[in-house]
């Protein structure tokens, strides 16, 4: 089949050669022409697992051809389906802000205006339910003069992908939401998954392209909740001095727990659950409803680096001493700092007049344009010299191993967030959770 993929982000990116690699031959179109080059000679504009080897695969001078960008529009002309792959920030207020979604749905039907036959357009980023139907339908329809249902079909197809473990999650998902409001769009649906679907035997959930939209809502605020409510139930373990992660072990070999994001600590950050579960409950407020269970995980997420540092001031008065910061990425294996935790301890840290020496392997550069103000080591080591205290805020493995390293700092007093540091050396540890 000949896709066209609009947006060149983590996810535009990943599909647009994940599906070259099932056999389809696809497009994937930006604005940036640097994204747009690199893509051309071989190269993933972005940090992904297994993506090298994709886009070399099929773009570039030795690729198979079954991948290319552009920044022309009309090359969608050539394509039977276009996944639309913009992103949809939030806004101050937590509302979804639609208008890059807008603006590239306007220019999409302008180009589809000159197609003479049958188009399939399929929402792949992440909007409030009804957006599809009510806000990327008109723009398309008004633009390109088609109905849909008769010369355009319209889909909702969300993305379940990890930053880090984007090519992955694609190749082994556990279903597939196909959102579609017609049969043709549906088999068009179906078509472009079919090679995946024979690969990897996902189960296919076929709906409206409203549920689908809320289906992805679901899944991420769930997650997060998943995620908040041990880190709840995780305080109250610290309280009473009982280990989160031994509790967590025993709750999720019940079937109906599951032991996946049972992992308690300073929270959940990156570029999706902060924004997803916000504009999920300022649409649901919009409709009269105020979730209050979401409402609370996004509580409990934004209290969890104030109680990490209220255990450091438990042991060290911070003030004009140095502390070093170890992990500054939203997770490991990235270096996206969106959202990461580690930037409310560093606000933290701030205020509370401490001289802070940050670490990360591959994240520093991002958070020196947030916090240009603080010291950034080159090694885990070099940001424990002389330090007064420690705090951990991502689990990159490089920290597990740490043991005499710590034995460089002024007072060896560690705050871990996020379960990684071997505390059996001779260190004043505390652990968030346990
Ligand atoms: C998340 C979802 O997992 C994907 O399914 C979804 O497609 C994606 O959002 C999206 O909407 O695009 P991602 O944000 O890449 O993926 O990262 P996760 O691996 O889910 O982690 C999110 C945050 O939760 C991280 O800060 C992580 O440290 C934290 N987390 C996760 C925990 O604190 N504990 C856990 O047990 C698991």
């Amino acid at each position: 089949m000949q896709l066209s993929v609009i947006g060149s982000g983590y996810v535009g990116t990943t599909i647009a050669a994940c599906f070259a690699d099932l056999g389809h031959t696809v497009v994937n179109v930006d604005i940036d022409t640097e994204i747009v080059d690199a893509i051309n000679r071989g190269e993933p504009p972005i940090h992904e697992d297994g993506l090298p080897e994709l886009v070399a695969a099929h773009a570039g001078e030795d690729g198979t051809g079954r991948l290319r960008a552009t920044t022309d529009y009309t090359d969608v002309l050539e394509t039977d389906v276009t996944f639309l792959c913009l992103p949809t920030p939030q806004q101050a207020d937590g509302e979804i802000d639609l208008s890059i979604m807008e603006a590239g749905a306007k220019q999409l039907g302008e180009t589809l205006a000159q197609k003479p036959d049958w188009h399939t357009v399929v929402v792949k980023s992440t909007v409030v339910p009804g957006t599809t139907e009510e806000v990327i339908t008109p723009l398309l329809e008004e633009a390109s003069g088609k109905a849909e249902g008769e010369q355009l079909g319209i889909g909702m197809n969300p993305e379940f992908l990890r930053e880090g473990t984007a090519v992955h999650d694609f190749r082994h998902p556990e279903k597939v939401a196909l959102g579609a409001d017609n049969d043709r769009t549906l088999e068009d649906m179906h078509e472009v998954f079919a090679p995946l679907i024979a690969e990897a035997d996902p189960h296919i959930v076929e709906t409206n392209s409203r549920t689908a939209e809320m289906i992805k809502y679901a899944n991420n605020g769930f997650l997060a909740t998943k995620v908040s409510l041990i880190n709840d139930i995780g305080n109250i373990c610290k309280e009473f001095g009982v280990d989160a992660y031994e509790v967590a072990d025993a709750i999720g070999l019940d079937d109906r727990i599951g032991e996946q994001f049972l992992r308690s600590g300073l929270g959940w950050g990156g570029s999706c659950f902060p924004k997803d579960t916000n504009a999920i409950i300022h649409a649901a407020k919009q409709q009269g409803y105020s979730p209050a269970v979401l409402e609370a995980a996004v509580e409990v997420n934004d209290n969890q680096p104030e109680r990490l540092l209220s255990l450091l001031d438990q042991h060290v008065d911070v003030a004009d001493q140095k502390v070093a910061v170890l992990g500054l990425a939203f997770k490991p294996g990235t270096d996206d700092i969106r959202n990461s935790r580690a930037i409310s301890v560093i606000e933290g840290l701030k205020d509370r007049g401490a001289s802070i020496t940050a670490y990360d392997p591959v994240a520093a550069a991002n958070m020196r344009e947030r916090f240009p103000e603080i010291e950034y080591a080159d090694s885990a080591v070099d940001a424990l010299v002389d330090a007064s205290a420690c705090v951990v805020c991502t689990d990159w493995d490089e920290f597990a191993v740490l043991d005499e390293e710590f034995d460089q700092m002024e007072q060896p007093v560690v705050v871990d967030g996020r379960h990684v540091i071997d505390a059996s050396g001779d260190l004043t540890y505390e652990g968030l959770t346990w």
